[in-house]
């Protein structure tokens, strides 16, 4: 394989797409009241304890609020959501309630005092911040998990949460993509004939439409990028 050196960038991809809800600690003073960043520097950093990591610039709403309260709420992005995530990632809540303009809901969530979860989001991340790590053009906040809130009906009667039900959204290289096809689980390289007889996706000769996709959804299908929009000019620049 032939390979091309390009310059050092943030090219790890596919990442997670995530809507981090906040609040200040008097939502009735102005500016401070609940908001919706869209983040996708965000990653799980350790396992026990729980701890995740999001990474904000200091010029963001959001990032005074958080800094403000030590929490924030990480709200998974399903295919319904994915609009609104990219309106609350090209929009201030300095000057808007994102909340109001995409006609969500903030509902108080259990492990968090100040930061609500959004109502319509399928999995709620509340989060306490442990440390600020400044990097230069984002500050990352190491945040230790506080509570977990699942859509009722990802659930299955095991207790197992499905989420392949909902249609999960992850972003890669200024794109939103639509999660689908399942190529694997955890450690079938090494699996017994039997679990891969079980578990293995069945092969289909076409390509499957991945679940949670649109009406009309064709497995070439590709959003065409916008120019004059702000992620075809800012690609990767977050
Ligand atoms: C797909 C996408 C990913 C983004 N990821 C980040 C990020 O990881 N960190 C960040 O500081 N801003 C990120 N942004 C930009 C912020 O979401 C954006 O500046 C937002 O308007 C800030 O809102 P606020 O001023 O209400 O906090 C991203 C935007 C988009 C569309």
């Amino acid at each position: 394989m032939t390979k091309i050196s390009i310059s050092p960038s943030t090219i790890l991809n596919p990442v997670p797409v995530v809507m981090v809800s906040c609040a200040g600690k008097d939502p009735e003073k102005e500016g401070f009241g609940p908001n919706i960043i869209t983040v996708a520097w965000a990653g799980t950093v350790n396992s026990e304890p729980p701890m995740v990591s999001i990474s904000i610039r200091k010029s963001r709403h959001s990032h005074d609020l958080i800094c403000e309260t030590s929490e924030f709420v990480i709200n998974l992005v399903s295919q319904k959501l994915v609009k609104a995530c990219d309106y609350c990632g090209v929009r201030s809540g300095a000057k808007e309630d994102k909340f109001v303009s995409m006609n969500l809901h903030p509902v108080p969530m259990p492990g968090v005092s100040y930061a609500p979860a959004i109502s319509e989001a399928p999995v709620s991340i509340a989060c306490k911040v442990k440390d600020v790590i400044e990097l230069g053009s984002h500050d990352m906040f190491l945040a230790e998990v506080t509570g977990v809130t699942v859509e009722e009906s990802l659930m299955d009667e095991k207790g197992k949460i499905c989420l392949e039900k909902t249609g999960l959204v992850a972003y890669s290289h200024g794109e939103y993509y639509l999660l689908g096809e399942v190529l694997g689980f955890f450690g079938y390289s090494v699996a017994s004939k039997d679990a891969l007889r079980r578990r293995m996706p069945k092969k289909t000769s076409g390509k499957k439409k991945p679940s949670g996709a649109p009406k009309g959804y064709k497995s070439s299908s590709r959003p065409v990028r916008d120019s004059k929009k702000p992620n075809g000019k800012n690609k990767g620049k977050h």
